[in-house]
């Protein structure tokens, strides 16, 4: 059975012996309770690296004082299980108090964190900016793998990374979705039946959107109504945001090419987000 570590010296310490043998080293972040999205970034990491450590924290810093950080999911039994499945070496699944020991520390990407998820959620980015770095000092990987489900996240890790020179290649893994659409999420447990339908309403909506590029539509705005009249016709639905950002700067834009649509919608008390990526950033 792949092997559970709890402290960051046991980590360090299975790391160097990996490291000694010459075998490069693969980093999947997590906050646990794994489904197929998070096994797709550990499957990506164990076919490029020799050894693949998985972090499994729910890190209490990335959640705002009225957020779920109690009510988060958690099973680090059938996470083993995935890993194992998947092919990881070991995880690392310290608690709060190994990661966190009176800090005084926080690393903090500008600018780019105030909008789309980071107007709502305002310590939010800095929380996850500050354990990735924490996590990338600790296990010292050559490759980190993120998924383009948190389209916002990897792009601060990607700033983060060249602002602070980290010597880590950030891979980007694309979002995997239930058959019927919806965007896998440890969040989607929340859902009771009707609200699982009515979820369907934020890929419904992108799809809309996305195929209105597609075939032509060069007016950001056109496109963000039609995904907004989309939504709005669930009942249960609630928009946080629809927006369309330039991939660079992560503001609001009315082109089409360079972007990233992205929504946060909530569903009943659940808060869910999806996106979809129109070309590439020039950064
Ligand atoms: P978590 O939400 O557990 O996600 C861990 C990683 O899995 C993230 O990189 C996320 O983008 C990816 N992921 C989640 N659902 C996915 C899906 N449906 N398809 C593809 N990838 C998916 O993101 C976090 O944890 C935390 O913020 C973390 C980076 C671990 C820092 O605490």
């Amino acid at each position: 059975m792949i092997p559970v570590v709890k402290t960051i010296d046991e980590i360090r310490s299975a790391v160097k012996t990996a490291k000694k043998q010459g075998k490069t080293v693969g980093l999947v972040p997590t906050m646990g309770f794994l489904h197929e999205g998070h096994k797709s970034l550990i499957v990506r990491a164990v076919s490029e690296n020799d050894f693949v450590v998985v972090s499994d924290f729910v890190n209490p810093t990335q959640f705002g004082p009225n957020e779920d950080f109690e009510s988060y999911p958690r099973d680090i039994e059938k996470d083993r299980l995935m890993c194992e499945e998947a092919g990881a070496d070991i995880i690392f699944n310290p608690e709060p108090s190994e990661m966190y020991d009176n800090a005084l520390t926080t690393v903090s990407v500008d600018k780019i964190t105030k909008t789309l998820c980071g107007a709502s959620r305002p310590i939010h980015f800095a929380g996850v900016a500050t354990v990735v770095s924490k996590l990338f000092n600790i296990v010292a990987p050559d490759r980190a793998y993120f998924g383009e489900k948190d389209a916002q996240q990897l792009l601060v890790i990607k700033k983060m990374v060249k602002d602070l020179n980290f010597d880590i290649d950030i891979i980007g893994c694309p979002i995997i979705r239930e058959d019927d659409g919806l965007a896998k999420s440890s969040r989607n447990t929340y859902l009771n039946p009707d609200e699982r339908k009515a979820a369907l309403c934020l890929s419904r909506a992108l799809n809309i959107g996305k195929a209105m590029i597609d075939s032509g539509e060069t007016s950001a705005k056109a496109v963000k109504d039609a995904i907004i009249s989309e939504i709005e016709k669930e009942p249960l639905a609630r928009i946080d945001y629809v927006e369309i950002a330039d991939l660079d700067t992560l503001e609001s834009t009315d082109k089409t090419e360079g972007i990233l649509c992205a929504i946060a919608v909530y569903i009943g008390k659940t808060r869910l987000i999806d996106n979809f990526i129109i070309g590439e950033g020039t950064k």
